[in-house]
This record gives C-alpha cells, structure tokens and sequence, in this order.
C-alpha cells in the first residue's frame, strides 16, 4: 500500500535533483576557484558530461531529507548532497572505464571516455573526487570545523579501501579476471562486495546528512542501519534491473552482469530469491527508523523507492 510520503516522493526528489543540478553547474564553470591556477577547457568539459544531466540523484536526496529531519539549513544540506553526488559521479565514470566494466552508454548518453577518451575520463573521475572533498571542507558547507571534520572524515572511508573502492576491487577479482582457477563467491562474500561497492556510500550520504543537522549517537546508530540497509536494497534492485529491464529504460546496458561473471545475489540466490531479499531489505531499513515519527514518512518512502524503482 503506498503512503502519502510514497506519492511525494517523486516530486520531492526531482525538486532535491533540480537543486542539485545548479549547483553542480556552478561549481563546475571554466573561471577558477579560490585557490586555483586555470581549468582546462577539455577536462571541464567531461568533468560536466559526468556529473551534469541526469541520474536520479537518490544520495543527495537521502542526504537532504536526513539534513532536514535535525533542522539544518537547506542550502548547507544541499551542498553537502552535491559532494556525495560528486563522489558518485566520479565511481560511476571510472566503473564504466573499458579496464573495469567496458560501458559505452550511462545516464542515456555515451560514457565519459566514449564521448572523450580514456585518459580524459580517468582525469575527469579524480577531479570529480577531489571536488567531492573540496565542497565538504569549505566553511559554506558548515561554520564549524569540527563538523566540517567529520563529514570529510565518513566521505573518505565510505569510499576508498575499505569502502567504494575496494568493493569495486572485490567486484573485479570476483569475475575470475586476477585467478581464473577462483571458485564463486559465497553469499555472505557478495553481500560484503555489495555493502562496500555501493552500500557504503549510500550509507554515508544518510550519516553526514545526519551529522551536518547534528544528531546525537542514538539517532546516528539507527540512521546507520536504516542506511546500510537501504544501500543493500539498491544494489540488489540494481542486479534485478539488469536482469529485467531495458537498456532504454535505465539508459545503461542491461543484460551484462551474467555474460560478465559479475558476483550478484541473483547468482546466489536466483532471481526470485533476489527479489525477495531485495524486499526483506527494504523492510529493515524502514524498521530501523521505528524510533522516529511522522518526520521521518520521507526516508521510508526512500527505502521503498531503492527497492521498487524502474530505472
Ligand atoms: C548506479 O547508481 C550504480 C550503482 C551503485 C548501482 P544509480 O542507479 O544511483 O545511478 P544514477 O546516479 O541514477 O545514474
Ligand atoms: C557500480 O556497480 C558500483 C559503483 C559505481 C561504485 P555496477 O557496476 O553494478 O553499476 P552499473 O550497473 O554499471 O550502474
Ligand atoms: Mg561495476
Ligand atoms: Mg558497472
Ligand atoms: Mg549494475
């Protein structure tokens, strides 16, 4: 049964992504920055073909709504919500490199290095990455440098070693390209992959919302369940789409990850299974904000849409 948040939530999320949007656009113009010598015309220009235009923008949204549920400003929650885009815009231009899963088409328009070139795109994900932290540590993100801190402290782990990055390594060495000899990934070995290559980061997108407003540890605990949760859900609904839908629909190809030997919980689980651990995940993030009221109707319609989406 769909909620009044359910029936919201499509226009609250295009409204997060508009926002979003312009301030991708304005921090990506060719005068440079504070600090700055000069921005290369070529980089620039694939820096704004990977971040600008499209996506659902699901992790500033998350970020935005958690921000918002702590009282803090929207334009700072919003800033906060374009460093976590930024991040993911950067993982998605490297992920789609022809070395890691040889993509031409992303968000409906060719891959940043098909549009440019391979060493563009690699420049262009770095930079994407660095501007991610620039916009964090910058006081317009929050006056205090302790908060300022922190935020930059949870961007970093939620994506690098032990987080984004090494699950993009796990997910590699899982197709047998490193060790042809390697058995398949157990279930609970893919559910990390998973938990580190995307979970990670959607999950920070939740706590630095949280933290940018100020939450107290309890609230952070349960907003870290809630958002590993809801990370999980996503990439479990992501491998069902592979499956199911059309490349026109998600504006990527479809059909890949089984040619690919991609470790999905639809090789462990098969695909009804996936579907209904897809399902019980969404249950457990929206359980895991029982201890919040009618102020949190935004994130479990979040979950449901991780969970439910079309593309
Ligand atoms: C795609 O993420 C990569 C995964 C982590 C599955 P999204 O599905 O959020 O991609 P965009 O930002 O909407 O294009
Ligand atoms: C992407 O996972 C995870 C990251 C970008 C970190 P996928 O490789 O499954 O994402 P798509 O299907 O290419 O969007
Ligand atoms: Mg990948
Ligand atoms: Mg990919
Ligand atoms: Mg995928």
């Amino acid at each position: 049964m769909s909620s009044a948040a359910d029936d919201a939530l499509p226009a609250r999320l295009s409204q997060t992504a508009d926002a979003i949007e312009a301030l991708l656009d304005g921090l990506l113009q060719a005068v440079p920055g504070a600090g700055e010598i000069a921005r290369p015309e070529r980089l620039l220009a694939a820096m704004r073909h990977g971040a600008l235009g499209g996506g659902k923008r699901l992790r500033p949204f998350l970020t935005v709504e958690t921000a918002l549920l702590f009282g803090a400003s929207e334009a700072q929650a919003l800033r906060a919500g374009a460093a976590v885009e930024l991040l993911h815009c950067y993982s998605l231009v490297h992920d789609d490199l022809p070395s890691m899963d040889d993509d031409d088409l992303r968000r409906g328009r060719p891959t940043v290095h098909r549009a440019f070139d391979e060493a563009t795109a690699i420049l262009a994900g770095d930079a994407l990455q660095t501007l991610a932290f620039e916009v964090l540590a910058d006081p317009a993100t929050h006056e205090s440098g302790a908060v300022r801190a922190a935020l930059v402290l949870c961007l970093a782990r939620a994506s690098g070693l032990g987080g984004m990055v090494g699950g993009q390594m796990f997910d590699l060495a899982a197709e047998g390209r490193f060790d042809p000899g390697s058995n398949a990934l157990a279930e609970n070995e893919i559910r990390r992959l998973q938990a580190m290559k995307t979970g990670a980061l959607l999950a920070a997108s939740v706590e630095i919302g949280a933290r940018l407003g100020g939450a107290d540890e309890a609230a952070l605990a349960a907003l870290g369940q809630y958002g590993r949760a809801v990370g999980a859900t996503f990439q479990v609904a992501d491998d069902v789409l592979d499956v199911e839908a059309s490349q026109e629909q998600m504006g990527k190809a479809t059909a890949k990850d089984q040619d690919k030997g991609k470790a999905t919980l639809i090789s462990a689980l098969g695909l009804a299974g996936a579907k209904r651990e897809r399902d019980r995940l969404c249950e457990e993030a929206v359980a895991a904000l029982s201890g919040f009221g009618e102020e949190a109707a935004m994130l479990r319609a979040a979950a449901w849409f991780a969970a439910t989406r079309q593309n």
